[in-house]
């Protein structure tokens, strides 16, 4: 029986992923492996269009020679880290106070109504998945602002976030 791509890539780390995580590696003493926990859970999530399976997770683990429960805890603290299947663009619109004050709820009404989806959903196409941002994205001078797959937009109006979101493969 032959294993599908997809179901390799939901499940053990590919030559990318080990790549960089043996790149990370190279800055710590061979007994902090652990201190590239952050950088390894990364490159697993891009692999896999955004998020983590559990025997991604244990790779890490055994890549790092660390306990699984550490990882899985690592991955469940840090929001930049999903665990469901999600859309494979990942929208953050940020709505902490400066963004809030300069208009970030007309941007998320305006996300929300083009998608038809709320915060936390993805479209059922697969393609969009509307994080809900809970801390400031250390964007504050540009609000209201989004991170779109690492990639920050400022000042943006309804217009401008439909440019950046259609472009979007
Ligand atoms: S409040 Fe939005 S980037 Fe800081």
């Amino acid at each position: 029986m032959s294993t599908s791509n997809n179901e390799l890539k939901s499940t053990e780390l590919d030559s990318h992923s080990i790549e960089e995580i043996d790149e990370w590696l190279k800055r710590y003493p061979e007994d902090q492996k652990q201190s590239a926990v952050l950088a390894a859970l990364r490159a697993a999530q891009h692999q896999n269009d955004g998020f983590l399976t559990v025997e991604l997770m244990d790779a890490v683990a055994e890549k790092l020679d660390m306990s699984k429960i550490a990882v899985y805890e690592v991955a469940s603290f840090y929001s930049m880290y999903e665990t469901e299947p999600v859309g494979r663009h990942c929208v953050a619109i940020c709505t902490n106070i400066s963004c809030m004050l300069m208009g970030s709820e007309t941007i998320v009404n305006h996300v929300e109504k083009k998608y038809g989806i709320k915060l936390g959903q993805s479209t059922p196409d697969g393609k969009i998945f509307l994080k809900v941002e809970e801390e400031c994205l250390a964007g504050c001078d540009g609000g209201p602002m989004m991170q779109v797959d690492h990639v920050y937009h400022m000042s943006l109006t309804p217009e401008k976030v439909d440019k950046i979101l259609d472009s979007l493969e």
